[in-house]
């Protein structure tokens, strides 16, 4: 049976260390500031932005909440965004997606300053990253990365494969696997003979949105299966996108939905906050 990766006691740990900077960081004088945004009131959007606030006061930095009205036009938001980024007391500036329709994403997330971009998600992050430069990474990969290390699993030299290509984890997670000096494939919805494909990994990340894809016969024995899907079931239970009750026996380590990989984006995120006053110093 394999072992369970506790998400929820990492990013406890995480957390704590985070709580020490931001008590010194305070000491110095520096008070860390998160500006939260949300258009509308999309339900799972509102939890996401309850725990981040949440996640702000316990390790002690600021949180500026801004909940803004489903109507809300695109000038008014960037409007907004504009006096964020001026603004000397705010280090970070995040945009709960999604946005309604008539917002286009990319046009908000590419008017925050990359040096608030605590999600990581402004194209110059993801290019910073792809090429190895200082800058803002996405929470979730970043958070499976400490996962994995604060786990005892070697990265480096190791077959991993990337079930999904988002802009938010599959793309991301690859380029984080790569620094870390591992062997990495991105397959997805096109990827010919899949299980073939995912068989091959040593560490096998799913990230493509569909309750319990992959079972055992997706999984080398002996593989570790970090699973970022939050889904609901027939029953209405929160699942992953790995089927955990066949995968687990057959494999060395899994993370749990919920428990695992959720935890860890908003630690991230805080790490993000943190990390902030050295980027802009
Ligand atoms: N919506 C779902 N996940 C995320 C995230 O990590 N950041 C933001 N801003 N919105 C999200």
């Amino acid at each position: 049976m394999a072992a369970i990766i506790d998400g929820k006691a990492i990013s406890l740990q995480i957390k704590d260390e985070l709580k020490e900077k931001a008590a010194a960081l305070k000491a110095a004088g520096t008070n860390v500031t998160l500006a939260v945004i949300q258009v509308g009131s999309n339900p799972a959007s509102c939890v996401y932005v309850r725990n981040k606030k949440k996640g702000c006061e316990y390790i002690g930095i600021g949180s500026l909440s801004y909940e803004l009205p489903e109507e809300t036009t695109q000038e008014e938001l960037l409007t907004l965004i504009e006096e964020l980024n001026a603004r000397v007391d705010v280090n970070g500036i995040l945009v709960q997606l999604p946005l309604p329709t008539h917002i286009d994403e990319d046009t908000v997330i590419r008017a925050i300053d990359p040096k608030k971009d605590v999600d990581g998600f402004h194209p110059q992050s993801v290019g910073a990253l792809c090429i190895g430069q200082p800058g803002f990474v996405s929470c979730t990969p970043a958070g499976i990365i400490q996962l994995l290390k604060r786990s005892g699993i070697e990265i480096a030299g190791k077959e991993c494969v990337v079930l999904g290509r988002s802009n938010i984890v599959g793309k991301p997670m690859a380029l984080l696997l790569l620094r870390e000096n591992a062997t990495v494939t991105i397959a997805h919805s096109k990827t010919k003979d899949l299980k073939e494909v995912t068989k091959r990994a040593d560490i096998l990340i799913v990230a493509v949105g569909r309750p319990k894809l992959v079972t055992r016969d997706y999984v080398k024995e002996g593989a570790v299966v970090i699973d970022v899907g939050i889904n609901r079931d027939e029953n209405n239970k929160m699942c992953g996108d790995v089927d955990f009750d066949d995968v687990a026996p057959v494999c060395n380590a899994i993370t749990p939905v919920p428990g695992g990989v959720g935890p860890m984006t908003i630690a991230m995120l805080l790490n993000n906050c943190i990390e902030s006053v050295k980027l802009q110093g």
